[in-house]
C-alpha cells in the first residue's frame, strides 16, 4: 500500500474509532463513535448479546443548522460515580448510585466550531444519555424541532404499549409485536376526556418490551424539565424507535437558552423481569431535592369523598344547570340537586371514619362552585379555587379535622384551564394556608388552554414544576391527575407525591374498565416514572349495588395486595365508609400497611401476567406482601428468607375463597393467621384476577 493511502486509512480509522465503556459489573457495554459523516451513533451489549444496535442521535433546530452531523469529537471525559443517597419517602432506605460516565464533547468544524456534547452514563441496569448545549458565541436562543435519538432493537420485540398521544396516557395497554402496533385502536376510546393520537405507528414511553431471547427492555425518560414529553415512532420494518417530540400550538418542539439539556433517555435491560421493577436508575438520574426541610412531606393514606361521584350516587356539582358566568350567581339562591356529595356533614363522616382507622387524610371533590359546567369542550373560566358551595362550611369542616388530627387534601380540579389556573394559584393556595390544609390534588381533564398546547407539551411540563415548587413553597404536598407521566422528578421535588398519569381505578366505574391484567402491567410501564395515585381499595366490586352493570374487573383481596404491588406514598382507600364497615376484618389489612418502606424486594414477576413484592415498613420489622395475577389462576411458593433470622413473626393472610374469581366470584375472601420465621415456604393460591395480601408483623 502506498504511504499516503496508509496514512488516509490510519487517520480515518482513528476518526471512526468508537469509544468505550463497561457498566461497574462489566456486563453492560456502550460503543459511541462518529461514521463517516461525523454523525454520533452509538450501540449497547449485555453479555455480548446486542441489546440496541448502531443508532443515531442528535438534535435539528428549526431555522439553524442541526446537531445532526458533521462532528468531530473535540475531547472525551469519564467518571465513575459510586454513592449512597436516602430518598425522603420511597421503596427502599438508601439507594446506591452506581454508574460510569462517558462524556463526549463535539465540534462541528464547518460551522465555527460550534460545541456540543452527548453524556452517557452507564449503571449495571441499564444506560442513560442526554444532550447538552455549551454556553457559547452566535449559539444562544433556539427552538428545536425535532429530536433524533434512535433506539435500533434487534428484532420484532413483544411490547406493552398505548397509544402515542399528545394528551392522555389514560387507555389500556396491548401487548403485540413491534410490527403488530397500531395505535390508532385508541380512537375507541370514547371514555377519554381529550385525545390526540399521533398516528398508527406511535406509541408512548416508558415502553416496555421482551425479546425472543427473553430480554427485558424498557425505553423511557428521566428529569423532563423544560422540554416536552418523548414518545417513540416505531419503524415496522427494521425496528428502528425514533424520539418522537409533544409539539405545541406553533408546531415548535422545545424553545431553550444555551446553557442548557435535555432530559435522559433511559434504556433499563435485564434477562430478570424482577430487574425491571427494582432498577433505581430513573430516580438516580434525577437531581437530589430542592427542598430544604422536608419535615412537612408526611407519606399517607386518605379516604375522601370521590367514588360516590364516580358510580353516580352523589355529584360534584350543587345544582343541575349551567352556570355562564361563575360570578354571576348568587348561591344562597340556587335551589340545590339533592345530590351534592362534599357537604359538611359527609365530609365530618369521612373524618370520623379516617380518625378511627389509622388514616391520615381527607380529599373532597366538589367543594367548590364551578362544577355545573366543567369539562365543556375549551372553556375559560370555570373554577375560581377559593368559593365553597352553600352547603360546605369550610372552616367547620377544617377545624373538625384538625381536632380529629386528620389532614385535609384540598382539592384543584382545573378543567384544563390552566391559565385560568395560573392565575388563581396564589390565591387559591392562601386559602389553603388560612384553613390548615396539608396536600392539594390537581386535575386535568379536558382540552387545554392556553388553547393548541397539549398536556405534554414543553409549557404544560413547565406547569406540573411550578405547581410543584409553590406548592413546597408552601408546605404542601401534591399529587396531579391527568398531567404528563412522572420521570422521577419526585427525587428533586418530594412533596410532589404521586400522579395519576395512566388508566386509574376511576375507570372501572363508568367505562369498560381495566382488565385483570391492567395493574400488572403499570408497574412496567408508567410507574417505572414514579408512584401513581391508583385509587386502590375498592371493596364493593360489582356494582350492581348502585344499579350499575359496571365492575371492578379484580378480586376484593387483589385490591388490598395494589397497596404492595403497586407502591405510593399517597394511597387512597377508594371506596365509601359504608362498604368498608361492611367488611371490617379485610379493611384491617388497609389500616396496617404502611406507605413508606426501608426495603423492597421483587419476589416474581412477568408483565402482562404476575407480580410479587415483599417490603419492609420504615424504621420497623415488619413486612408486608403483595401478590397479583392477570385472568390466569396461579400459585407461588415464596420463601420468607427476607425475615430477619433471630424474630418470630405472625402473618396474617388475607387470600380470595377457593372458588374465587374475578367475574364469578370477586368478594369471598379468608382471613387467617399463623406463625412464620425466616426460611419458611409462604404458599400463594391465586384465583382468576385474583391477589393475596399478607401482613408478617414481629410477634
Ligand atoms: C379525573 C380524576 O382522575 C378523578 O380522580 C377526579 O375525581 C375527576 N377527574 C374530577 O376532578
Ligand atoms: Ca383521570
Amino acid at each position: 500500500m502506498k504511504k499516503g493511502l496508509f496514512l488516509l486509512f490510519f487517520f480515518a480509522s482513528l476518526f471512526i474509532k468508537a469509544e468505550t465503556i463497561t457498566s461497574p459489573n462489566g456486563k453492560l457495554i456502550l460503543d459511541f463513535k462518529l461514521n463517516e459523516t461525523g454523525e454520533p451513533i452509538y450501540s449497547l451489549t449485555l453479555d455480548k448479546m446486542q441489546v440496541i444496535k448502531t443508532s443515531k442521535m442528535g438534535i435539528e433546530i428549526k431555522d439553524n443548522d442541526s446537531f445532526l452531523s458533521g462532528f468531530k469529537v473535540a475531547s472525551y471525559d469519564k467518571n465513575n460515580v459510586n454513592e449512597n443517597w436516602e430518598p425522603v419517602w420511597g421503596e427502599l432506605k438508601t439507594i446506591k448510585n452506581n454508574y460510569n460516565e462517558l462524556i463526549v464533547n463535539l465540534i462541528q468544524p464547518d460551522l465555527r466550531d460550534r460545541k456540543f456534547t452527548i453524556v452517557f452514563r452507564l449503571f449495571d441496569d441499564g444506560l442513560g444519555f442526554r444532550y447538552i448545549f455549551p454556553e457559547q458565541q452566535d449559539f444562544k436562543n433556539f427552538i428545536i424541532k425535532s429530536e433524533r435519538s434512535e433506539f435500533a432493537l434487534t428484532g420484532d420485540h413483544k411490547a406493552f404499549w398505548i397509544p402515542g398521544d399528545y394528551d392522555t396516557n389514560e387507555y389500556s395497554y396491548s401487548h403485540t409485536k413491534l410490527s403488530e402496533v397500531d395505535a390508532t385502536f385508541g380512537k375507541g376510546f370514547n371514555e377519554i376526556g381529550s385525545k390526540t393520537i399521533i398516528g398508527k405507528n406511535f406509541v408512548q414511553s416508558p415502553l416496555m418490551m421482551k425479546t425472543a431471547d427473553n430480554l427485558y427492555i424498557n425505553i423511557f425518560e428521566a428529569a423532563l424539565v423544560n422540554y416536552p414529553a418523548m414518545q417513540l415512532k416505531v419503524n415496522q420494518q427494521n425496528f428502528i424507535l425514533t424520539s418522537e417530540l409533544v409539539p405545541d400550538a406553533n408546531g415548535n418542539m422545545a424553545y431553550l437558552q444555551a446553557p442548557c439539556r435535555t432530559p435522559w433517555r433511559t434504556i433499563i435491560i435485564s434477562d430478570k423481569a424482577e430487574d425491571i421493577l427494582a432498577s433505581k436508575m430513573i430516580l438516580n438520574l434525577n437531581e437530589p431535592s430542592k427542598i430544604k426541610d422536608p419535615s412537612f412531606i408526611q407519606p399517607m393514606k386518605y379516604v375522601g369523598i370521590w367514588w360516590e361521584m364516580h358510580i353516580g350516587t352523589a355529584s360534584w356539582n350543587y345544582a343541575d344547570m349551567n352556570v355562564p358566568e361563575l360570578k354571576s350567581i348568587d348561591w344562597s339562591k340556587v335551589k340545590p340537586n339533592g345530590r351534592h356529595g362534599a357537604t359538611t356533614e359527609r365530609t365530618k363522616r369521612y373524618i370520623d371514619f379516617a380518625a378511627a382507622h389509622n388514616i391520615q387524610g381527607v380529599l373532597v371533590e366538589g367543594w367548590n362552585i364551578g362544577w355545573e359546567d366543567w369539562g365543556s369542550y375549551y372553556r375559560e373560566e370555570v373554577f375560581d379555587f377559593v368559593t365553597p358551595y352553600p352547603d360546605f362550611n369550610i372552616k367547620e369542616v377544617t377545624d373538625y379535622a384538625k381536632s380529629k388530627g386528620i389532614k385535609m387534601i384540598m382539592h384543584h380540579e382545573t378543567s384544563a384551564s390552566v391559565s385560568n389556573y395560573e392565575i388563581k394559584m396564589d390565591a387559591a393556595y392562601r386559602l389553603m394556608k388560612e384553613y390548615g390544609y396539608g396536600a392539594v390534588k390537581t386535575g386535568y381533564v379536558g382540552y387545554i388552554i392556553p388553547r393548541g398546547e397539549h398536556h405534554d407539551s414543553q409549557w404544560m411540563i413547565n406547569h406540573y414544576i411550578r405547581a410543584a415548587e409553590k406548592t413546597a413553597e408552601n408546605n404542601f404536598m401534591i399529587c396531579a391527575h391527568e398531567p404528563v407521566r412522572p420521570t422521577g422528578l419526585h427525587r428533586t421535588y418530594p412533596n410532589w407525591m404521586a400522579c395519576e398519569a395512566a388508566r386509574g381505578n376511576e375507570f372501572n366505574a363508568w367505562s369498560k374498565g381495566n382488565q385483570p391484567e391492567h395493574e400488572t402491567i403499570l408497574p412496567f410501564t408508567r410507574l417505572m416514572g414514579g408512584p401513581m395515585d391508583y385509587t386502590p381499595g375498592i371493596f364493593q366490586i360489582k356494582l350492581d349495588k348502585y344499579g350499575k352493570k359496571e365492575q371492578v374487573h379484580t378480586t376484593l383481596t387483589k385490591q388490598l395486595a395494589l397497596y404492595i404491588t403497586m407502591y405510593s406514598p399517597l394511597q387512597m382507600a377508594a371506596d365509601l365508609p359504608e362498604n368498608y364497615e361492611a367488611h371490617l376484618d379485610a379493611f384491617k389489612f388497609i389500616e396496617d400497611v404502611p406507605v413508606d418502606w426501608d426495603d423492597s424486594k421483587i419476589i416474581n414477576a412477568e408483565p402482562g401476567d404476575y407480580i410479587t413484592i415483599a417490603r419492609k415498613e420504615k424504621g420497623k420489622d415488619n413486612w408486608y406482601l403483595g401478590s397479583i395475577t392477570d385472568e390466569t389462576a396461579r400459585n407461588f411458593k415464596v420463601d420468607l428468607n427476607f425475615l430477619d433470622k433471630d424474630k418470630s413473626y405472625i402473618a396474617t393472610i388475607y387470600e380470595d375463597a377457593k372458588d374465587g374469581d374475578w367475574f364469578k366470584n370477586p368478594m369471598a375472601y379468608n382471613i387467617y393467621e399463623k406463625t412464620v420465621k425466616h426460611g419458611d415456604i409462604l404458599e400463594l393460591n391465586l384465583v382468576p384476577g385474583g391477589g393475596t395480601a399478607v401482613s408478617i408483623k414481629v410477634k
